[in-house]
């Protein structure tokens, strides 16, 4: 009989979100009157901007026409699309990142999990807890974790809690570590992070021989000038980050699929023999067999992002979001509940009322007020006792679900 990959026994029951939907839906079918609002996952709501419609639209026709029509493209991505990302998002910020440093993906989260095939096993890995369960989950599939033990929390991975006292920034560690994720703006907790932190986390990656996984997919939702939007404005990032982006939040590209991945060429790893390799040269080569690009039409609508109509929408896509984040906040705390986050970012963070378990307060919202949320111990050990508020809705969904959280907790 064949064998199977044995670490997949390893993880929790099911994936976060599924779980969620799986415990949703249950309560529909028990109670199918129920007006359920889903401020759960993070996942877009508004329509496309039309800059993008209109480009994909046109890519379609492209299509239709011998003299225009694509089969496969570069695995790596088409040249006009890269070199539109190097310069709006890298080199306006003054981030020295070329065109040829740029991968166009299908998504961060396929990204950041794919990433690790071209990294060694024994790697010891850091992550913040709480912290975007697939980090976590891919680390388990590919072997580089023990069991996970009563806290939920895997043997062999380094955690790095982040909660209300240490004000969700994680601690430098005192030991060594090779890989870390880290993610600003935060998911889950909506934390941003300032130049100086992330200066001593380069500074810490630089010393030790360590590689930061940075994944930017909300830096459309920073609003303060002073807040970085690419470690790569940090000083020595180059030699020591590759950075995840995506389309999806700020063009509401989740059912689109489109994303970026930046690995710098002077990003160098240690090979067994002790020799030194490029990380750009891995995957690159790992792309380029794994991998056959995204679609000709979704590529010319991600590009639409940077025209002039396109970056005006997204703006207008991203500041609607934002508003609910603070509609949100606000409620929230006229309940008398303690947010954070959702001011540079999608989600609000909230501490459970009274004590309650993450996963308790989530049944009392969903069977009082026919609301999801996302529970905080979802997202790690020390998410326990909060919980996560997702701004992506419409604005009647927002203000309803707040109005029915008032009327139950204030
Ligand atoms: C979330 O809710 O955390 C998001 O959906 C993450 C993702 O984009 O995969």
């Amino acid at each position: 009989m064949a064998t199977i990959n044995d670490n997949y026994l390893k993880l929790k029951a099911g994936y976060l979100f599924p779980e969620i939907a799986r415990r949703v839906n249950a309560f529909v079918e028990a109670n199918p009157e129920a007006q359920v609002i889903r401020l759960g996952i993070g996942d877009v709501t508004e329509p496309l901007p039309a800059a993008c419609r209109e480009a994909m639209i046109k890519a379609v026709e492209d299509m239709g026409d011998r003299d225009s029509f694509k089969g496969y493209g570069p695995e790596q991505g088409y040249a006009w699309l890269r070199e539109k990302i190097a310069v709006h998002d890298f080199q306006s910020r003054g981030c020295d990142i070329d065109a040829s440093e740029i991968f166009i993906s299908d998504g961060s989260k396929c990204d950041c999990g794919n990433i690790l095939d071209i990294f060694g096993n024994d790697n010891v890995i850091a992550v913040t807890d709480p912290v975007y369960p697939v980090y976590v989950d891919t680390n388990v599939m590919a072997g580089h974790t023990g069991d996970i033990n009563d806290k939920g929390e895997y043997d062999g991975l380094v955690y790095l809690p982040v909660t209300a006292e240490n004000n969700f920034i994680a601690e430098i560690p005192s030991q060594k570590v090779d890989l870390i994720y880290l993610c600003f703006p935060n998911n889950p907790t909506g934390a941003t992070a300032t130049k100086e932190h992330l200066q001593a986390w380069v500074d810490y990656a630089r010393a030790n021989g360590s590689i930061i996984f940075f994944d930017a997919a909300y830096e459309a939702f920073i609003t303060d000038p002073n807040l970085p939007h690419s470690i790569y404005e940090i000083e020595g990032a180059k030699e020591c980050a590759i950075e995840f982006r995506s389309f999806s939040k700020n063009a509401g590209f989740t059912g689109t699929r489109c994303a970026l991945t930046v690995v710098p060429k002077n990003l160098i790893g240690k090979a067994k023999d002790g020799s030194q390799v490029e990380i750009w040269k891995l995957w690159n080569r790992r792309q380029s067999t794994k991998f056959n690009g995204v679609s000709y039409i979704v590529q010319r609508g991600a590009e639409a992002v940077y025209s002039e109509q396109g970056q005006a929408q997204i703006k207008e896509l991203v500041a609607f979001y934002l508003e609910n984040a603070t509609i949100i906040r606000t409620k929230l705390s006229e309940a008398g509940l303690d947010v954070y986050g959702g001011v540079n970012a999608p989600y609000v963070w909230v501490k459970t009322p009274s004590g309650l378990t993450s996963w308790d307060f989530f049944d009392k919202l969903l069977h009082a007020c026919n609301v999801v949320g996302t529970p905080g111990s979802g997202f790690g050990a020390a998410g326990e006792g909060y919980f996560r508020i997702s701004a992506f809705n419409s604005r009647d969904n927002v203000n309803e679900a707040m109005t029915r959280i008032l009327s139950k907790f204030k």
